[in-house]
Formats: C-alpha cells, sequence, structure tokens
C-alpha cells in the first residue's frame, strides 16, 4: 500500500474517521490556534470537516494528501503532515505535533518522510513551506527536513482572522 510510509520511528497513514475526535482535542491547543488557520472557537464539527472533507475526500480526488504519524511501537497518535497538492508538481507543506510528542523530533522526521513519498510517489518537484514569521519551532523543523529557508512575504498568511507576514522555504527533489 503506497499511502502507508514506515520511518525509523513512525507509521505515517492516512486518516479514517476514527481520528475525529483527536483532531478536535489537539486543535483546542493555543499554539495550533495561533500558528495554524483554524477556526476559533474549534468545534467539532470544525475536526469533523477537516477529516472527512479535506483529509479522506480531498485524497480521493487528488488535492490533498493529509497523515497521521503513529508511534510504530505503542500506536499512539503524535502529529499530522500534510501536503496540499496543487496540480502542478508543487505542494504546500502543513504539520502539527500533539502537544505531549513535541520536542522529540516527531515533526522533522515525519516531514522528512511524507515529502519523500511526494517526490517519488506523487511525482512532486517542489514542495513549499510557509509559517507566520515569529514561529521558530516551525522554522526549525523546516530546516532539520531539508527546507532551504528562502525570505519573508508580506501579509502573505491569515491567522486569527489577520493578515501575517510569512517566511517562506522550499524543498526540491
Ligand atoms: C512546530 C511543531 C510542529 C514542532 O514539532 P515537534 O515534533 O515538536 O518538532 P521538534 O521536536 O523538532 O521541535 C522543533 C522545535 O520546537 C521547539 N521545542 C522543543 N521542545 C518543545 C516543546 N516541548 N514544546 C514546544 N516547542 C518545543 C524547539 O525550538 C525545537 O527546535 P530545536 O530542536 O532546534 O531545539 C510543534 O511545535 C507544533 O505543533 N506547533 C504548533 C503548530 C505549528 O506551528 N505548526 C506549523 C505551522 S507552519
Amino acid at each position: 500500500m503506497d499511502d502507508i510510509i514506515a520511518t525509523d520511528r513512525f507509521v505515517v497513514r492516512p486518516f479514517t474517521i476514527e481520528d475525529i475526535e483527536w483532531v478536535f482535542e489537539v486543535s483546542q491547543d493555543p499554539a495550533v490556534q495561533q500558528f495554524v488557520q483554524v477556526p476559533s472557537p474549534y468545534l467539532m464539527e470544525h475536526a469533523r470537516y477537516f477529516v472527512e472533507q479535506l483529509a479522506i475526500a480531498q485524497r480521493e480526488s487528488g488535492e490533498r494528501a493529509e497523515f497521521v504519524v503513529e508511534d510504530a511501537a505503542t500506536g499512539e497518535r503524535l502529529a499530522r503532515v500534510g501536503l496540499g497538492l496543487r496540480g502542478d508538481g508543487t505542494a504546500e507543506v502543513g504539520y502539527w505535533t500533539a502537544p505531549a510528542a513535541r520536542g522529540r523530533g516527531v515533526a522533522p522526521e515525519a516531514v522528512r518522510a511524507v515529502c519523500r513519498w511526494g517526490f517519488d510517489v506523487r511525482g512532486l518537484e517542489l514542495i513549499e513551506w510557509r509559517a507566520e514569521v515569529g514561529n521558530h519551532a516551525s522554522r526549525r523543523v523546516a530546516q532539520k527536513a531539508g527546507f532551504l529557508m528562502e525570505g519573508q512575504l508580506r501579509k502573505r498568511l491569515v491567522h486569527r482572522g489577520q493578515r501575517v507576514d510569512a517566511w517562506i522555504g522550499s524543498l526540491v527533489s
């Protein structure tokens, strides 16, 4: 099955509706609320929409490839990594790690694996990373996953209903 990725420590797999409650819980986290474009307050219906419409339906339509990162030994859900597939050989990566799993290098290992999958299985040529200026943890993840930092864009993201400046970087196959 080419949609399940094994890394040294993790199993990286597509979403199922069993993941809705977990997405709801993690999305309450203040850092997710601050740095990811999510509704606030984040309700169960938002988690249901994300999993059913974005993670599952848009995987089938080829517009997105969202993954859950699980501990290979315990099956515990640790993180989410997604690629927004633009249909032109490029994609944008997005990710978060559950608060209890942060600081253990989960996101870099998983982002590297999902990007490699994007290049090898989906034939991507370039993957872009954007984060709000000041999101140093996300910048570290992108750097550790091999992204080249390219600069800063004015007012290029909308977070908490406000336009904010963004850092941008890219990874090429
Ligand atoms: C950014 C994020 C995905 C990092 O995931 P992670 O699996 O903890 O990744 P790492 O363990 O490599 O840590 C990355 C950086 O987070 C910081 N960090 C370390 N421990 C941390 C902790 N317990 N809690 C928060 N941040 C921590 C460090 O700056 C670290 O960089 P370093 O290893 O060079 O010191 C995670 O902090 C997160 O989910 N943040 C909120 C959502 C978000 O910002 N997503 C990205 C949007 S562009």
